[in-house]
């Protein structure tokens, strides 16, 4: 087999996306290689979610291209959308867990990717799919909780809940939007640290939006920085150190309102440091 040309993954090409006046991403490039842990770090409104949802099809550029894992995102339709759909994991910033179900039927929703219509009860899925839950449950460190409802657990438990949830599709995706936006410092660490390591294990690819640069340059390969939708840096980790990227946002700040807005995300962090 030849392992020495990287696979792209995610293809962004120049892409436009206007909602109306606002110009949510302003001619984003950017590829991902198979395996690439990216996280897309920004201020809120940069255009991080409008990006991640693009790669699942959730939005359809004003212009420009998308592709992913081959395909021409916003021409797929029907089947192959689905198709598509169940190749990307995606996981959110409040989990999104049915808060009166149990862990193990929130787990198991996950494999009804292109299944019309609720279903019931943990009897309505195979033997193969129960077992894959509770095996995917074990892997994020929950299966002493399967029967328990989703409601009861911890942020951060609930999130890898979802995790474990998205792994029901057995996708080679995976898209986190903040996913620890709603956590403590500890709990981010661990859901970032098992991202990191499922990820490893299983060959998933993972962009991920985040806006603390510190935990970017913990647990990123490559950090990509967005700023009023566009790119402003895309920079492998390895060696970064947090002043650098701060640096970074600040060399290519040139108006008064880019300055206010690296000054902005200082504050930003400063304030997180604060709280914890
Ligand atoms: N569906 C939408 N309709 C109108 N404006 C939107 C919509 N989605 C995003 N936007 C705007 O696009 C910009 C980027 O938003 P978003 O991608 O959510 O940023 P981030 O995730 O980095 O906070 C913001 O100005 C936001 O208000
Ligand atoms: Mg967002």
């Amino acid at each position: 087999m030849n392992t020495t040309a990287p696979e792209t993954v995610v293809r962004l090409d120049g892409v436009v996306k206007r909602f109306g006046a606002t110009t949510a991403l302003d001619g984003v490039s950017l590829t991902v290689d198979r395996g690439e842990i990216v996280v897309l770090l920004g201020l809120s409104g940069s255009g991080k979610s409008t990006l991640l949802r693009h790669l699942d099809g959730l939005e359809v550029p004003t212009s420009g291209s998308v592709e992913v894992l081959g395909e021409d995102v916003p021409r797929l339709a029907g089947r192959r959308l689905r198709a598509l759909r169940s190749s990307v994991g995606f996981i959110f910033q409040q989990f999104e867990l049915v808060p009166s179900l149990t862990v193990l039927e929130n787990v198991l929703t996950g494999s009804l990717a292109g299944v019309r219509g609720p279903r019931l009860g943990l009897w309505s899925y195979s033997k193969a799919r129960r077992l894959a839950a509770l095996g995917h449950l074990d892997r994020v460190g929950l299966l002493d909780r399967a029967y328990q409802r989703a409601d009861t657990l911890s942020g951060g438990q609930q999130q890898r809940v979802a995790i474990a949830r998205a792994l029901m599709q057995n996708p080679s995706v995976l898209l986190a939007d903040e996913p620890v936006a709603s956590l403590d410092p500890e709990s981010s660490d661990q859901v970032m640290a098992l991202i990191r390591e499922i990820a490893a294990d299983e060959g998933l690819t993972v962009v991920c939006s985040l806006h603390q640069v510190d935990l970017a340059i913990s647990w990123a390969d490559r950090i990509v920085g967005l700023r009023h939708g566009q790119v402003v840096l895309d920079l492998p980790t390895r060696d970064l150190s947090k002043t650098q990227v701060m640096e970074i946002y600040g060399r290519v700040a040139t108006t008064t309102a880019e300055l206010r807005a690296v000054q902005d995300e200082l504050l930003l962090e400063a304030a997180a440091e604060q709280a914890r």
